[in-house]
């Protein structure tokens, strides 16, 4: 089954959203396999980071996401990536639809909640960040059969 990894940011923490921001991605079905509260260093978020070295927010986004804890998570189930994606909205939290999770809880590019892998090879990188491979479970829930068929 497809993973792909989240970070419930420093802002999700400090609002005292993320047991709301969990909570729809159980509703949506996906299961978590795999929980952490860390604070992220200026490593770690030059290496999850990356790809946005040389972008003019990188400065920023480091210290954002370094200014507290965050939670990471595993979560798993069929086209993960792509659901969380959809699930969270546009990056730009102010144009981000309704019903997802940036478009009900923010309004900003920069203060968007949540972030979420955008491929599975991406997610497999950036899961390997944050979690050894014994911490991710695989486990079966009693009403998997109700989710996916
Ligand atoms: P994320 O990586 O956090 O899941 O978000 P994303 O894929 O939707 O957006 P990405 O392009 O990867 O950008 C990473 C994060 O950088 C911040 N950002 N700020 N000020 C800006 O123009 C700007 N652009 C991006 C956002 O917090 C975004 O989530
Ligand atoms: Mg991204």
């Amino acid at each position: 089954m497809e993973q792909t990894l989240i970070l419930l940011k420093p802002d999700a923490v400090q609002r005292g959203l993320v047991g709301a921001i969990l909570g729809r991605l159980e509703q949506r079905g996906l299961k978590i396999t795999a929980l952490r509260l860390l604070q992220m260093d200026a490593a770690l978020a030059g290496r999850h980071y990356e790809a946005h070295v040389d972008k003019p927010f990188y400065k920023g986004l480091v210290s954002f996401i370094t200014a507290g804890p965050i939670v990471a998570a595993v979560l798993e189930g069929p086209n993960a990536v792509a659901v969380m994606r959809s699930t969270m909205g546009d990056t730009n939290a102010g144009k981000a639809a309704p019903g997802t999770i940036r478009g009900d809880f923010a309004v900003d590019i920069g203060r968007n909640l949540i972030h979420g892998s955008d491929a599975p090879d991406t997610a497999q990188r950036e899961i390997a960040l944050f979690f050894e491979p014994s911490q991710i479970l695989s486990y079966a829930r009693a009403n998997d059969p109700w989710i996916v068929e």
